[in-house]
């Protein structure tokens, strides 16, 4: 596959009115990036939700920007059709837009990532502009921000107040006015969705935001059923991987133990003429349990 086949951020943008609908999916490592990709998605998102899925902890704020740019190259070696996005960890672009400028840079830089996705509404808005006059494709986030799960009162659904619903839709025409390429709206109701979608002049992608939106997000983990516990509404499992994962590693330990791995077909063998040979190598030791 040519470097021209590669998914780009006009191609993106296109999509608002062309369509096809836009297919993104978190991955954080080289195999499953290859598998997401070989399936044919457009938007690979090297998501700080790794933060919880990969790293273990209950919220996203202890990803540093090193973990996203080891991660991000970990996926970027795995694609060759999709658009690698890279998120950018809690307190690596909030500061000013020189810090954004320099944290989101390394990502590009050393990551391989296409483009970027900052978590914010209004008033991120120069900095996204910043960063788009430097040539930084940028991706947008709005809604349910997960780096904000403090100051939100937990992982809720935003938009639920008439006033809240004003403030999101205004954050997101700010960020396309500043000139993100894309939208994440992140677990609004549907109709807000909507209402967004139809507003803004670039693609929105939804995760718990409903079908209107002009693409769609999951977290590659939840959507393949590896993490069992959590089940929220607006997720889909396609298939219950966790589950099949576990019964196949129990099936492992049941047949090392009882010896029945590895079998004949998955050991090699000097053929038994030389066998007696290989015992004279040994001095005739035999080791014994
Ligand atoms: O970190 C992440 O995986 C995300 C998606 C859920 C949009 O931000």
């Amino acid at each position: 596959m040519s470097a021209n086949d590669r998914i780009t951020v006009p191609r993106i943008k296109e999509r608002k009115l062309k369509g096809p609908r836009i297919v993104m999916i978190t991955a954080y490592d080289y195999t499953l990036a290859r598998l997401v990709d070989q399936a044919g998605v457009d938007l690979v998102l090297v998501g700080d939700s790794l933060g919880m899925v990969i790293q273990g902890h209950d919220t996203t704020l202890p990803v540093t920007l090193d973990h996203m740019i080891y991660h991000t190259a970990c996926v970027a070696r795995g694609t060759s059709r999709a658009l690698v996005c890279g998120d950018m960890p809690f307190l690596t672009y909030q500061a000013s837009a020189e810090q954004a400028l320099i944290s989101c840079g390394r990502v590009i830089k050393e990551g391989g990532a296409h483009a970027v996705k900052l978590e914010g509404g209004a008033e991120l808005a120069p900095t996204i502009a910043k960063l788009v006059a430097a040539g930084i494709p940028v991706m947008g986030h709005v809604g349910l921000t997960p780096q904000s799960v403090h100051a939100l009162g937990g992982f809720k659904v935003q938009g639920k107040k008439r006033a809240d619903r004003e403030r999101i839709l205004e954050d997101a025409m700010a960020v396309a006015e500043a000139g993100a390429f894309s939208i994440v709206l992140e677990s609004i109701p549907r109709e807000l969705a909507q209402r967004i979608t139809d507003e803004v002049p670039v693609p929105t992608i939804g995760i718990g935001a409903g079908p209107s939106c002009d693409g769609q997000v999951l977290v590659c983990y939840d959507m393949l059923g590896f993490n069992e516990g959590f089940r929220p509404r607006f997720l889909k499992v396609y298939e219950e991987l966790g589950r099949m994962g576990r019964e196949a590693v129990a099936r492992y330990a049941d047949e090392v133990r009882e010896g029945t791995f590895p079998g004949d077909e998955h050991s090699v063998s000097v053929g038994s003429d030389e066998r007696p040979e290989l015992y004279a190598i040994y001095g005739g030791l035999k080791l014994s349990r």
